[in-house]
């Protein structure tokens, strides 16, 4: 069943301006976790304090629960919508101790259910020790859990995060990925977790919502949405990749490029002559005697893998960005060859 369904959901500031979230289209099941990934100012916060009840919407309407929040002027307040937000400033009371800030959404609560809610998510979020402290004597990421600890804490069945590990350094991220991720599903909560990072989207999301400019370009899981990218924004904004011009060949499985004729991992059902293909760097690998060669560029060391920047020579416009593992030895100025595994090369509009 639906838990959330937001239909033709459209927020413009000014009128003069163009939409800050437009007719945005999506439904939500119950305990799905949702990740709205897009680049800063593409209308993220601004979604989720629609749905929160803080922001009044242009148009379109807002069910949560099969009950409607928001239609036509009709709203519900925030309060009554039963959702837990974590706001992208934290949003602490700086005169309330941790403890009472988590206590603040607790007040139909008696007092030893409240204080024992409190000390069971402050542990949940490694902050047990701090429950006397002041927001101010926190650091930012400790914050931020903080912020996350008190939206768990009334057990809603809507949490909506906004950013909510980008005060965090990487160990701690992993965690608490991992961690909010197990308390949402423990909960049965439904979530939408706002993020600008690809990697906390693929992470905690069972489908993730890329959003450009107001507008919904691809809902998916992480894999689709990294395999088979809708468009070039998709595709470039959602990890690295070489994005090629070409014709789709008769048999419609392969494009001809200017590097060469490149198959695609299932037959197209485009008909246009003219289209893009995607091709993730994870696609390329070195290979003895592979179908394309060129000449590296450049390497970088990334830890996990190398990223080799291969120049293809006559009319190759841009050079292709492929991965090799750590302990293949490339250097710069060498010519290598490559094949192109299908599975990671997507038509894209
Ligand atoms: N109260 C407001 N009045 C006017 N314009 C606003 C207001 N709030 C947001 N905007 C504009 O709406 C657009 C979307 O803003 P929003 O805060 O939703 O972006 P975002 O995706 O959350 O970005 P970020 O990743 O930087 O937090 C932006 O262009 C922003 O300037
Ligand atoms: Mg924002």
């Amino acid at each position: 069943m639906s838990f959330i369904q937001l239909r033709d959901l459209t927020k413009t500031f000014s009128h003069t301006l163009k939409p800050a979230v437009d007719s945005v289209h999506l439904t939500i099941e119950k305990g799905e976790i949702i990740a709205l990934l897009g680049p800063s100012g593409c209308g993220k916060t601004t979604t989720l304090r629609m749905i929160a009840g803080f922001e009044q919407p242009t148009s379109g309407s807002i069910k949560i629960g099969g009950e409607v929040v928001y239609e036509n002027q009709f709203t519900v307040p925030p309060e009554k919508r039963g959702i837990g937000m974590v706001f992208q400033d934290y949003a602490l009371f700086p005169h309330l101790t941790i403890a009472k800030n988590v206590m603040f959404g607790l007040s139909k609560w008696g007092t030893r259910a409240k204080r024992e809610r409190a000390k069971e998510v402050l542990e949940l979020v490694g902050l047990a020790d701090y429950a006397a402290r002041y927001p101010h004597e926190l650091s930012g990421g400790q914050q931020q859990r903080v912020a996350l600890a008190r939206a768990l804490a009334p057990k809603p069945h809507v949490v909506l995060m906004d950013e909510p590990f980008s005060n965090l350094d990487a160990g701690l991220r992993e965690k608490m990925r991992f961690e909010v991720t197990t308390i949402l599903r423990k909960a049965n909560a439904t979530a939408i977790i706002v993020t600008h990072d690809q990697k906390d989207a693929f992470a905690v999301a069972d489908r993730v919502v890329v959003m450009n400019e107001g507008v919904i370009q691809q809902i998916a899981t992480p894999r689709e949405m990294y395999r088979c990218p809708k468009n070039c924004f998709v595709a470039q904004f959602v990890g690295k990749t070489n994005l090629l011009s070409g014709r789709l060949c008769e048999d419609m499985r392969h494009v001809d490029t200017h590097i060469g004729r490149v198959s695609l991992p299932a037959q197209s059902g485009v008909m246009l002559e003219n289209v893009k293909v995607s091709i993730r760097p994870e696609g390329c690998k070195l290979a003895e005697e592979g179908r394309f060669t060129g000449k590296v560029e450049r390497v970088t060391y990334s830890g996990e893998y190398q990223e080799v920047v291969v120049n293809l020579g006559a009319g190759t416009t841009e050079p292709m960005i492929l991965y090799a593992p750590i302990d293949q030895d490339v250097q710069p100025g060498i010519v290598v060859s490559f094949d192109i595994t299908p599975e990671l090369v997507a038509l894209v509009e």
